[in-house]
C-alpha cells in the first residue's frame, strides 16, 4: 500500500488558453486521443496508489465530478444493448477511488486552491496534482515521487529541464543534483531572467507535500488582488525542512494548450488500436 493515499487536484482556473473551447466545457473535460484530459490524470493518481482524489472546482466545473460518477440510466442502456464492457467501466471507474469536490468560490490562486482542500487532509503527507501537466505512460509520475519519498523522507517536487531562455515562463529551483534524475532542493524562485536562474530545472505540477503547508500558505502574504501563490509556500517548506526534485520518466505534455492537447491526443493515438489509421493520415495530410 502506498504511504500516500491522497490527492488534491486544482481545477477551478479559468482555463483561458484554450479558449474557445475551454468556454462552456470544463478543460479538463476536453479529450486526449479517446478520454478526457482529467481521466488521464485520475489513471496516473490510481497507479501510484491514491484512494482519494480531491477536485477543487468552481461554478459550471461539477461535471469534472460527475465524469467519476455511477451512471445509472446510461449503465442500463449499455447493457441491454450489449455492450456490457462499458457499463462496467463506469462502474469500476467509480469504485476505484473515493471522488469529491470542493468549491474554490473566487480563484484567488493556486495556493487558495490547494488550501480549499484542506479539510479532507487526514494524513502527514499528501500529492498535489496539475492537471495541464500530463504525463501519459510508465512510470507513473506520481509513483516515481512517491517512491523516492519512501526512500529518503520529506517533501518531493516534480521537474522538468528546460532551456535557459525559457526560465521566465517556470518557476525554477536551486539545489543540489544527487543521482541522474534527482536533486536536493534548497529554494525556489518564480519566474526568473536568464541570467539570473539558478538550474534549468523548472517546477512541474507534481507535489508531494507535508500537511504544515496549510498553515505555512494560510498565514502568507496575499498578492494585489488578494491570491495566495503556491509557489512561495513551496519555498517556505524548502527552507525549512527535508525537499527532493525528481525528473519523472513518462512524457510529459502541456494540456492547457490547444497544441500541446492535440500533440498528446497524437501520441496517445500512436499507441492505441488505431495506430496505423493515425499513421497513414498523419501521412496523408502531411505530404499534400
Ligand atoms: P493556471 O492559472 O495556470 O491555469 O492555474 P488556468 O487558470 O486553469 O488556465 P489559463 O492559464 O487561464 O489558461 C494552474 C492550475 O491551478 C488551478 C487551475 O485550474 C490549474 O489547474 N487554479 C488556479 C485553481 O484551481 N484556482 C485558482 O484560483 C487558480
Amino acid at each position: 500500500m502506498s504511504s500516500i493515499r491522497s490527492v488534491i487536484i486544482p481545477a477551478a482556473g479559468w482555463g483561458t488558453r484554450l479558449l474557445p473551447a475551454s468556454q462552456s466545457v470544463p478543460k479538463e473535460l476536453l479529450p486526449i486521443y479517446d478520454r478526457p484530459a482529467i481521466e488521464w490524470v485520475v489513471e496516473e493518481a490510481l497507479a501510484s496508489g491514491i484512494e482519494r482524489v480531491i477536485f477543487i472546482s468552481a461554478r459550471g466545473k461539477s461535471s469534472i465530478l460527475d465524469h467519476f460518477d455511477r451512471h445509472p440510466l446510461l449503465e442500463s442502456i449499455l447493457q441491454r444493448s450489449g455492450h456490457e464492457a462499458w457499463a462496467q467501466r463506469i462502474a469500476d471507474r467509480n469504485r476505484s477511488a473515493d471522488f469529491i469536490e470542493i468549491r474554490q468560490g473566487e480563484a484567488l490562486g493556486l495556493g487558495h486552491a490547494v488550501l480549499c482542500g484542506e479539510p479532507c487532509i487526514q494524513e502527514e503527507y499528501f500529492a498535489v496534482m496539475l492537471p495541464d501537466d500530463l504525463y501519459l505512460g510508465e512510470p507513473p509520475a506520481l509513483g516515481e515521487l512517491i517512491a523516492l519519498h519512501e526512500e529518503k523522507g520529506g517533501c518531493v517536487l516534480g521537474l522538468h529541464t528546460v532551456e535557459r531562455q525559457q526560465s521566465r515562463q517556470y518557476g525554477m529551483v536551486a539545489g543540489e543534483q544527487i543521482s541522474a534524475h534527482q536533486w536536493r532542493l534548497e529554494d525556489m524562485v518564480e519566474k526568473p531572467q536568464p541570467e539570473e536562474s539558478p538550474s534549468c530545472q523548472a517546477i512541474t505540477g507534481r507535489y508531494l507535500v507535508h500537511r504544515s503547508l496549510f498553515d505555512i500558505l494560510r498565514s502568507q502574504n496575499r498578492g494585489a488582488l488578494g491570491e495566495i501563490q503556491l509557489t512561495d509556500g513551496l519555498r517556505r517548506l524548502a527552507q525549512e525542512g527535508l525537499f527532493h526534485g525528481l525528473v519523472p520518466r513518462a512524457a510529459r505534455f502541456d494540456s492547457g494548450s490547444a497544441l500541446g492537447l492535440l500533440i498528446a491526443s497524437l501520441a496517445q493515438g500512436l499507441k492505441s488500436k488505431d495506430a496505423a489509421a493515425l499513421r497513414h493520415a498523419i501521412e496523408e495530410l502531411t505530404s499534400s
